[in-house]
């Protein structure tokens, strides 16, 4: 019935989340609210290093993307399941150290790290850096040389494939901030300067292709790429990629009418490519690493806001107005994503209507959706907007001042805030 397994509802037709009353977390804490579901991002993780172990032979490692939702208590979670991180910034790597994190299980991302990046990450020992550039490749072999450390590095390429819709194309080179170029011969011409370096070493190839994907077929035809490129490395250069780490990007259900592939069909046929290409070009299996963010946080989260005002504007549209907005989501005005929502204390009604969800800030694009679904909602109610536990909470701002919710993790039936709703102080503590 809704979009995420963990949703229900209960005697009193509220919604639940892993069990839990929304409309008692709502009243607990106060909205906005970010609730995540623990067991579910648990589950999660399991499919995908489950599926790994199933079909590649446990020679792999799972990476949560923490870009799409990371805290301390998140990072907690990730270290207990005994998967790895992708981390893109100081703060994403600060955050994993001060959890505890098993930073050798990291890999540290980035199309323009700074040298002040680049030296925390050789501080905290990250298990490796994905090297976008070559500038990068011989800042890093400065910085590394100054530290007397040798990092391990994989090298980030663009493949050539455009996947950022359901489709994709497979272009001669695609426009893109982030990776090498393999048809220009850049990528090759890189490889061959990082054997050559004394204080980095080149353990391995990474490719993305994009993010929200349904579909297998773009990330097999990746991983085609990718291992002929090994193939290439170890006949022109002869030198032996040891790693290849296949990104994220796969998708999640936002709509009843979204339909992405199951992660593990994803993992058995994309081990079956790797395992046949590995026989056909007579290069020895990689280990296997890939990156998924949204597909371990976002179905395991929901907001809850409060209704205030409702405008029905006669022949256009009814707007139904809430406490938060597009500082604590901000992907329908950046993406116009859709989400689905519900009336948690109506949850059994029938969606009779269809509204746009405001949001407060000063802004007619602070929107959460147009045309959506949704039970009558009056003053007072409670809207829970469903799949938000991935890119919600990592990409709110302060705009207009206003403060972030907190985060609540729902567990095994009972709930503990991981991060603490901003306070006004919090609003003003970097003034002077
Ligand atoms: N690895 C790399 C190198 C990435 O750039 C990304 C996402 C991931 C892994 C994780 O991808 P996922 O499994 O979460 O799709 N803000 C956008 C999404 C941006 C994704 C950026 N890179 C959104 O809200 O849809």
């Amino acid at each position: 019935m809704y979009v995420s397994e963990n949703l229900g509802t209960n005697e009193k037709g509220h919604l639940t989340i892993g069990g839990i009353d929304t409309v008692s977390l709502a009243e607990e804490y106060g909205t906005p609210l970010y609730v995540m579901d623990e067991q579910m991002i648990r589950k999660n993780l399991r499919r995908f290093h489950e599926s790994m172990q199933k079909y590649y032979d446990n020679k792999g490692l799972v990476c949560y993307a923490s870009k799409a939702f990371s805290c301390l208590e998140m990072c907690r979670i990730v270290a207990s399941e005994g998967d790895g991180l992708d981390a893109v910034s100081i703060g994403e790597l600060y955050t994993a150290v001060k959890a505890g994190f098993p930073m050798e299980k990291v890999g540290f991302h980035g199309n323009n790290k700074t040298d002040e990046e680049l030296r925390y990450a050789l501080e905290c020992g990250v298990g490796h850096i994905i090297v976008d550039n070559i500038s990068e490749l011989h800042r890093l072999e400065a910085i590394a040389k100054e530290m007397g450390k040798k990092p391990e590095i994989m090298f980030r390429i663009k493949p050539g494939i455009d996947a950022h819709t359901h489709n994709f194309v497979k272009t001669g080179q695609i426009d893109s901030k982030f990776g090498f170029a393999l048809e220009t011969g850049e990528a090759l011409e890189a490889v061959r300067e990082a054997i050559a370096c004394e204080n980095v070493a080149l353990c391995g190839l990474h490719c993305h292709i994009g993010s929200q994907i349904f579909d297998i077929a773009p990330f097999e035809e990746a991983a085609r790429v990718m291992l002929k490129f090994i193939a290439e490395i170890k006949n022109e250069l002869n030198f032996e990629i040891k790693q290849l780490n296949l990104g994220g990007g796969f998708g999640i259900k936002y709509l009843e009418s979204h339909d992405p592939a199951p992660f593990e069909t994803y993992m058995e046929r994309v081990s079956k490519v790797v395992k046949s290409c590995c026989e056909e070009y007579k290069i020895a299996q990689p280990f296997i690493l890939i990156e998924p963010g949204r597909s371990i946080a976002a179905p395991a989260g929901i907001t809850l806001y409060t209704v205030g005002a409702r405008k029905e504007i006669p022949n256009i549209r009814t707007y139904v107005s809430i406490d938060g907005g597009m500082c604590d989501n901000p992907r329908y005005i950046l993406y116009q994503s859709e989400y689905e929502a519900i009336v948690a204390n109506k949850a059994n009604e029938e969606r009779s209507e269809r509204v746009t969800i405001a949001g407060k800030c000063c802004e007619s694009g602070d929107l959460i959706g147009e045309n959506m679904p949704l039970q009558h909602a009056e003053s007072g109610d409670i809207i829970a907007v469903c799949a938000t536990g991935a890119y919600n909470y990592s990409m709110s701002s302060n705009y207009n001042r206003i403060q972030k919710p907190a985060v609540v993790f729902v567990n095994e039936g009972e709930s503990r805030v991981v991060i603490k709703r901003e306070s006004l102080e919090d609003i003003i503590r970097n003034d002077l």
